[in-house]
């Protein structure tokens, strides 16, 4: 299991808005997107859509889901669930905690482990 990582402090990453992590930083081997639902929770997916190639930080936040800019497939935040064509597959979730104010990433660990 790999070690957390402090990402950000909660109020640099506004509702409804993304922070896009480069592997240099997470030590993953994809870039991994920060997201800040408009729920109040923090999600992290693997940035690229599973669709085709576009950056999900890119796209629009709704609730708890993020719509990819290029063609609007959906993904639920929390579990990374395709929830609407053209994308069939899900986006791989990574476990984030919030503490004292910091957000941690746990990159390459479930969101739901
Ligand atoms: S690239 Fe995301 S829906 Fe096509």
């Amino acid at each position: 299991m790999s070690e957390p990582i402090r990402v950000a402090a909660v109020e640099d990453i506004d509702e409804g808005e993304a922070l896009l992590l480069q592997p240099e930083v997470t030590g993953a081997s994809e870039p991994i997107s920060v997201f800040h639902g408009e729920d109040g929770g923090f999600y992290a997916l693997d940035d690229e859509c599973t669709h085709e190639t576009a950056s999900l930080a890119d796209g629009l936040v709704d609730g708890d889901t993020v719509e990819c800019p290029k063609h609007s497939a959906a993904f639920c935040l929390k579990d990374g669930r395709a929830l609407c064509l053209p994308a069939t597959r899900d986006a791989r979730t990574h476990r984030v905690e919030v503490r004292d104010g910091e957000i941690y990433l746990h990159p390459g660990v479930p969101a739901q482990a």
